[in-house]
């Protein structure tokens, strides 16, 4: 278990299905997340399950908790790059009564501790699409430098935004924290 200021780190449990369920089938996480509603079809436990616990996946997941140890959300990395040693990583505080309160950039910063010190990752990246003021922020605060930008590459709400892209190295994560 990883242990931050304000969240913990640790590795997902089957009854965690219960709440990703209700978030990813909820209409604000995912238009935050991703962008994206109404989906095509409601996602069934059966599905994140088999998504989430995937032994085949290159994605690694895992959950966030608060110190009470209740699940707040989701984080973790996909897209390895092993002679590049980069990832990408993504993170889904689900709970939306712990949204804008440091629990996002707390297990971040926790978890870049771990990729960039116990996984000897020498570059990780982040996305989201630009009206995600509050993923942004956080970013920012953590160091990430805005890279680049997919113009209208979401389509939200009856608009078009742009994908916009972060980049952290490891040295600038150790010199910055
Ligand atoms: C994005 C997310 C991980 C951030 O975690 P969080 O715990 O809510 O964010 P934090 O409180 O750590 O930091 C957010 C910062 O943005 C600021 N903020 C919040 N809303 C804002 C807005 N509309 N405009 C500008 N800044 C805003 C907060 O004040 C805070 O900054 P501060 O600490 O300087 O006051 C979380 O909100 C989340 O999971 N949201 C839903 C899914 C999502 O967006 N995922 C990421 C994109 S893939």
């Amino acid at each position: 278990m990883l242990k931050g200021h304000k969240t913990l780190i640790r590795p997902l449990d089957s009854d965690d299905i219960e709440l990703f369920y209700q978030w990813y089938n909820d209409q604000e996480v995912n238009l935050w997340s991703s962008g994206a509603w109404p989906l095509n079809t409601l996602l069934s436990k059966d599905e994140l399950e088999g998504r989430f616990f995937d032994p085949d996946s290159d994605e690694h997941r895992y959950a966030i908790t608060n110190l009470q140890h209740e699940l707040i959300g989701t984080l973790g990395f996909r897209e390895v790059n092993i002679p590049a040693q980069s990832a990408t990583l993504f993170i889904v505080i689900g709970d939306k009564n712990h949204w804008g309160q440091g629990y996002g950039t707390d297990a971040l910063k926790t978890f870049l501790h771990f990729l960039f010190g116990q996984w000897n990752f020498h570059r990780l990246s982040l996305d989201t699409w630009d009206g995600n003021l509050r993923a942004i922020k956080a970013y920012e605060k953590l160091g990430f430098v805005l890279e680049g930008k997919l113009r209208d590459a979401h389509f939200v709400e009856g608009q078009y935004h742009d994908a916009v892209i972060f980049g952290l190295l490891r040295s600038e994560f150790f010199n910055h924290s």
